[in-house]
């Protein structure tokens, strides 16, 4: 049987220098990572003026819950971004400032199992849920919070998007917690408004806290993606609440400032407050400069609409390069390319192999972002790659061409 310990060392980034080790690179190409969602653009420059100006309070240990400021900066953009009745989020009660989303994503999983364990019956383990195909650090945090994990399979026939209906009531009574991915990260779904408040009224109905990572919520194409906060307050019209949710925000996608690492976690005050009461012990606070510095881009829409907009002229550039190809599809959000390599390549680790031996491209293979979902060792990611389209426009169209060459040859 698999330890936690060997589950946790199966780490998607691992398994693909493992794939890799001894294929050489197309030699007369160079070589362009496409196998992680690192944004290549930089961030507005009056981050590191803000970051020289505040210098000093280096010198102060930070708040756990984040700067005054800071709070109150993530509270109007998500009062803003999602048309929030004014006042529903109380920087002080309803908001917590991340040392980037990874972190919180992870801790979290503990407070709910926590909060869960006051509500089962002693030895009745609690699960988490996340979907499959995820963001590994949903099962990381399950597995370290000691609960049962459970991947529900998000594929094509369900839109992407986990199914409720088909998980048993006695799994969801257990349910400490349940992530969504909104935009979701590998596959580029959206889950609509109405999903989220369905999901909102289960996590009230099974006593599990909802939480909905949104780091891609700010690149979109079409229509901004709805929001976890706005779901929870009209899933019960008649008792508007943020109870039962939590919403996880970062700069590292929506301002390009990965290496910044802040983010914020908003929702309702009993999860926020077991969140907080864990972090005292256990989480990275932000630096004070930080902290001003991310407060003055949660202000500026400026650089987050110049950024959607060159998302979206590389989405357009994958659609002339790539339309031809069999199972290409846009996402709906995000910046990844969720490609159906089926046809072309047959499977996701061949697909990877001979992108890099044949034009020096680094792929994720959808089999490492997913997990077997009860036919032997079948992957909802199997006939997958994730690519990250992050580059400038003159390397994602070379990108593009490189894909369709080893896809379908030179047309
Ligand atoms: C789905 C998803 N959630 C959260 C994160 C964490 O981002 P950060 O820790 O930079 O906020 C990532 C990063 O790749 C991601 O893809």
């Amino acid at each position: 049987m698999l330890t936690r310990l060997d589950a946790l060392k199966d780490y998607p980034f691992d398994r693909l220098i493992a794939l890799l080790a001894g294929q050489q690179p197309a030699p007369d190409k160079a070589q362009i990572p496409l196998h992680v969602g690192e944004p290549q653009g930089a961030c507005p420059d009056f981050v590191s003026e803000i970051i020289a100006r505040e210098a000093a309070s280096f010198g102060k240990y930070p708040s756990v819950r984040g700067d005054a400021d800071y709070l109150s900066a993530a509270a109007e953009w998500l009062t803003n971004r999602f048309s929030l009745p004014a006042g529903t989020v109380d920087p002080k009660r309803n908001v917590v400032a991340v040392a980037g989303t990874r972190e919180a994503l992870y801790l979290i999983a503990n407070s709910a199992v926590l909060r869960k364990e006051t509500k089962l019956p002693a030895g009745i383990k609690p699960t988490v849920l996340y979907p499959n195909p995820l963001y590994h650090i949903y099962y990381g945090g399950a597995l370290g919070a000691g609960a049962e994990p459970v991947g529900l399979p998000a594929t094509a026939e369900t839109g992407f998007a986990p199914d409720f209906d088909a998980v048993p009531e006695e799994v969801l009574d257990r349910a400490a917690l349940v992530y969504l991915c909104n935009p979701g990260n590998p596959t580029g779904a959206v889950i609509g408004r109405e999903r989220l408040e369905d999901m909102v009224r289960r996590a009230r109905r099974h006593g599990f806290l909802l939480v909905v990572d949104e780091c891609y919520s700010e690149i979109w194409f079409d229509e901004p993606p709805a929001g976890g906060l706005s779901a929870a307050l009209s899933a019960e019209p008649d008792n508007p609440s943020l109870d039962n949710v939590v919403v996880m925000h970062s700069l590292s996608k929506r301002s390009g400032a990965p290496g910044l690492r802040v983010g914020f976690t908003a929702g309702g005050e009993e999860a926020i407050d077991d969140f907080l009461m864990l972090r005292n012990y256990a989480a990275a606070t932000v630096p004070g400069p930080l902290q001003t510095a991310a407060a003055a881009l949660w202000r500026d829409e400026t650089h987050v609409s110049r950024n959607r907009d060159h998302y979206t002229t590389l989405m357009a550039i994958a659609d002339e390069e790539l339309g031809a190809v069999p199972g290409y599809q846009r996402p709906a959000a995000g910046f990844f390319l969720w490609l159906d390599i089926a046809e072309c390549f047959g499977d996701c680790e061949t697909a990877a192999r001979r992108l890099w031996t044949e034009q020096g491209l680094k792929v994720m293979p959808g089999r490492m972002m997913a997990q077997p979902f009860g036919h032997g060792d079948e992957t909802p990611g199997d006939r997958y790659v994730r690519i990250a389209l992050v580059h400038d426009q003159d390397t994602v169209r070379e990108i593009c061409r490189r894909i369709r060459a080893s896809a379908i040859g030179n047309i």
